[in-house]
């Protein structure tokens, strides 16, 4: 193995894995994108789907159907579908979230308006639909409109949670469990399924999704807090927006009055200045609530490994296990 080889991504090795069937996926997307009557439709998506991202949710799907065995044509359409879910709802978050960037662009909602985004938004949730019936399997339908509507119950969990300083851990992790890892756990789950192997691998590729969702929406939320630019997407928004996620649960559990006081003015009433942000992230690393974060996404990783382990060996097992832990050591 070259060191270039070496030094590459997971889920770059996995693109490779998987170039063909990738742009097999890549064509599909581009062709259901478009709309024959309104124009709006192509110059949204393209802004938004043109723009990349790492397109971790439909090699999931990919990687899991070659693993599992299957030669038909359908793990395309699957995979399609879930870019499609996925892209919609970000359309839909940056409007609920107020993001002004995303994959290192000028979110939709600035460059046209929230109206855009959420129509255009609902178009590609149509779309997905449409793809996912292509494939003929009930099953498939019952998992990815299951997901759909686990996501939507995320989102609105946690718009209900913010603001609220007395949110746990355990409605956080029911948070990111929706908006996140149900669309990884479909992903993997849809693969197996198409593929028609037995139960126990369902399960266990559905597992690894939902693991490594967590741990990948733990780290975004880090990210939210120690990011760069680099992420392409705005850092703080999470603050902002008073949202509770771990770092911050962790502090108010640890907070003196002081910083009670601060979390409530900050969070539970949205009273926020120009330097607030700073010193939310210096209360942060005064009781090290970023650093155990990152250790309870590490477990997650690992867990999401572990759920591998029923599966017989196979070179796309192996990356999908780096690929757990480059989630947690991912910085976009
Ligand atoms: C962003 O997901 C939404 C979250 C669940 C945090 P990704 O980071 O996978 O987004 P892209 O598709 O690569 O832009
Ligand atoms: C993303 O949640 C989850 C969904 C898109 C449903 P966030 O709001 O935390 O993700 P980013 O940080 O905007 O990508
Ligand atoms: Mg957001
Ligand atoms: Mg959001």
């Amino acid at each position: 193995m070259s060191f270039d080889n070496f030094a590459t991504k997971p889920h770059e090795r996995l693109a490779e894995t998987l170039a063909e069937e990738m742009d097999a996926v890549n064509a599909l997307i581009r062709d259901r994108m478009a709309s024959e009557h309104a124009p709006r439709i192509p110059e949204v998506t393209a802004h938004l789907i043109e723009a990349g991202g790492k397109r971790l949710r439909p090699m999931m799907t990919l990687a899991a159907a070659k693993m599992c065995g299957y030669d038909g044509p359908y793990h395309v359409h699957l995979a399609a579908t879930v870019e499609f879910i996925h892209t919609a709802t970000l359309l839909h978050d940056d409007v609920v979230d107020e993001s002004s960037q995303r994959r290192g662009r000028p979110t939709a909602n600035l460059l046209w308006d929230n109206t855009s985004s959420v129509l255009v938004g609902d178009y590609l949730f149509a779309r997905s639909f449409q793809l996912m019936v292509e494939t003929g399997s009930l099953r498939v339908l019952d998992i990815l409109a299951n997901a759909s509507a686990t996501i939507a119950e995320g989102e609105v969990l946690q718009l209900t949670a913010a603001s609220n300083l007395s949110t746990t851990e355990a409605i956080y992790l029911q948070v990111v469990r929706g908006k996140t890892a149900a669309l990884f756990s479909a992903a993997m789950e849809v693969g197996g399924v198409i593929a028609g192997v037995d139960e126990d691998r369902v399960k266990a590729l559905y597992d690894y999704g939902d693991a490594l969702g967590i741990a990948f929406q733990i780290v975004d939320d880090l990210l939210d807090y120690r990011g760069t630019d680099a992420t392409g997407k705005n850092v703080g928004d999470d603050f902002r927006e008073r949202k509770l996620t771990l770092p911050v649960i962790k502090a108010i559990a640890l907070a003196d009055a002081d910083e009670r006081a601060f979390w409530e003015r900050t969070i539970a009433k949205g009273k926020q200045y120009d330097d607030d942000l700073e010193t939310a992230i210096a209360i942060l690393e005064r009781h090290g609530t970023l650093e155990t974060t990152r250790l309870e996404a590490l477990s997650w990783a690992a867990q999401a490994k572990d759920a591998l382990a029923p599966l017989p060996d196979h070179p796309i097992k192996g990356m999908l296990l780096d690929l757990a832990d480059y989630v947690v050591a991912r910085v976009r």
